[in-house]
């Protein structure tokens, strides 16, 4: 096995031979800088282009190295560092394979940056509904026959956009079967696997959708990699996608002066994956399993285990996740995200031997629990449903170039059923779109609205909600 770390390495030798600045950036390896000490010891590695330290855009020598370790270790083609999160793989895997016009079939609950993207590129989407998962309460994956069902409507669609797993950490048992078919139509999947970075570290995890023959991947390292934020992966292994394509809108969409900093903690998250072992896996999954059934013994406690180790559920029945949330952050416990029904905890990737505070977490857990059943329980009973499946494929009535120049009005939302949305509402997180331009405003989406805004989520996109107003085409 490799046990080269090549950008770190690098970065390290350049360190110690105490080189004088005359280059950017300006806090000259930290010594103008007034930040705590702590910052600028890292500021050390803070570097540029200089000789010998190689080039993300052009990589010929330690970046070209740590990618091919990096392709090596996902077992496919060509993979690329990237420094935008994995928000800049979505953008440049749609500008890559769908110009100004052409079809892309989008499963409709996609994270905005794939919204941003047909945007920006002017193509048009075609949305298939997800399917809901009662035990969850989320929105999952679209099912094989309404994706084929798309494919077979629209053949001619440049590229088909899955999600995987979800932000729940929920996975489809359909995508081997989708991307066959679509490889038999000759058009590339491409996946926003963000939330799956580490699922080829062992057997016992859920496959990547590389092993199904995905063409595109791209997964957040910083998600559940021990790597920086917006630090993210993409991987190609396709005959339908043109590598050099992907690398040309990498080069114009990543800045000309990426991270160091984040491009060493990307090969230390390969480095970190490449040594995770069989017995690692099973280790964290054994203490996830223990430490979902002390947290069961928690009275009024509900633990849903999903697809992903990694990923935990906990619920207080009569309370709103957010209200769960709050009594948790009264504790200094701090979850990935809360919604109407729950919070979602993301567990460290630990390997053998690795400790986490557990018991102790738990104690505030408990604590936490004890708190919130002593306040008033949710104003509004959360029965939120699928806010997306009662037509399986849609289409925009307008496109992002139309709705650009048509008349706009903003009305309270409630009397905005049947009109068409002219400005995205995305509850964030997940940063899933509620509602996106050009999209037909149903009851369905203005109950889970409603729903949303009573339980006390918070929105992004262009919204007045303080006021109960949306931005409608008039
Ligand atoms: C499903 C999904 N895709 C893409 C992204 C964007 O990832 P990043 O933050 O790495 O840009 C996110 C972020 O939360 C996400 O949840």
């Amino acid at each position: 096995m490799q046990k080269k770390k090549p950008i770190v390495e690098g970065l390290e030798r350049f360190r110690q031979q105490q080189n004088i600045s005359f280059h950017v950036p300006g806090h000259k390896h930290g010594e103008l800088s007034n930040l705590p000490q702590a910052f600028k010891d890292v500021m050390r590695y803070d570097v540029t282009e200089l000789t010998g330290l190689d080039d993300l855009h052009y990589p010929e020598e330690m970046i070209l190295e740590a990618e091919h370790l990096l392709a090596d270790t996902y077992g496919v083609m060509k993979s690329f560092f990237l420094v935008g999160g994995s928000t800049v793989g979505n953008l440049a895997m749609i500008y890559a394979t769908c110009n100004r016009g052409d079809t892309i079939i989008v499963q409709r609950n996609a994270h905005k940056s794939i919204f941003h993207a047909i945007e920006l590129v002017g193509a048009k989407a075609v949305y298939v509904s997800p399917q809901w998962d009662e035990r969850t309460l989320t929105a999952t994956h679209v099912s094989y026959d309404d994706l084929t069902q798309a494919v077979d409507c629209y053949p001619e669609a440049k590229a088909v956009v899955l999600t995987y797993p979800t932000y729940y950490g929920m996975t489809s048992k359909d995508i081997a079967r989708q991307v066959a078919y679509c490889h038999e139509k000759n058009i590339p999947i491409l996946v926003d696997e963000a939330h799956g970075a580490h699922f080829s570290a062992c057997s016992l995890f859920q496959p990547s959708s590389l092993t199904f023959g995905a063409d595109v991947v791209v997964q957040s390292a910083h998600k559940t990699l021990p790597a920086m934020t917006m630090a993210s992966f993409m991987h190609v292994n396709s005959k339908l996608v043109n590598v050099e394509r992907i690398h040309h809108y990498l080069r114009m969409l990543q800045s000309s002066s990426p991270s160091y900093i984040l491009l060493a903690s990307l090969d230390d998250a390969r480095y970190y994956i490449q040594t995770y072992m069989e017995s690692d896996g099973a280790y964290i999954i054994e203490k996830k399993n223990q430490w979902a059934e002390a947290l069961r013994a928690i009275g009024s406690l509900e633990v849903i285990e999903v697809d992903d180790p990694l990923k935990l559920l906990l619920r207080v029945d009569g309370y709103s996740g957010y209200q769960l949330q709050e009594a948790l952050e009264d504790k200094r416990v701090y979850v990935e995200l809360a919604d109407a029904h729950q919070v979602l905890l993301v567990l460290p990737l630990l390997k053998q031997g690795y400790s986490y505070p557990f018991a102790d977490i738990r104690v505030r857990i408990k604590e936490a629990v004890t708190a919130l059943l002593n306040t008033e329980k949710a104003a509004i009973e959360a029965v939120s449903q699928n806010a997306y499946n009662f037509v399986a494929i849609t289409e925009p009535m307008y496109s992002s170039d139309e709705i650009a120049t048509m008349e706009k009005e903003w009305l309270p939302y409630m009397r905005t059923m049947g009109r068409t949305a002219a400005s995205m509402i995305i509850p964030y997180p997940p940063g899933i779109p509620l509602l996106v331009p050009g999209e037909k405003i149903t009851v369905a989406k203005l109950s889970q609205l409603e729903e949303l805004l009573a339980t006390g989520a918070t929105f992004q996109g262009n919204h007045r909600l303080e006021e109960k107003m949306i931005e409608v085409i008039k």
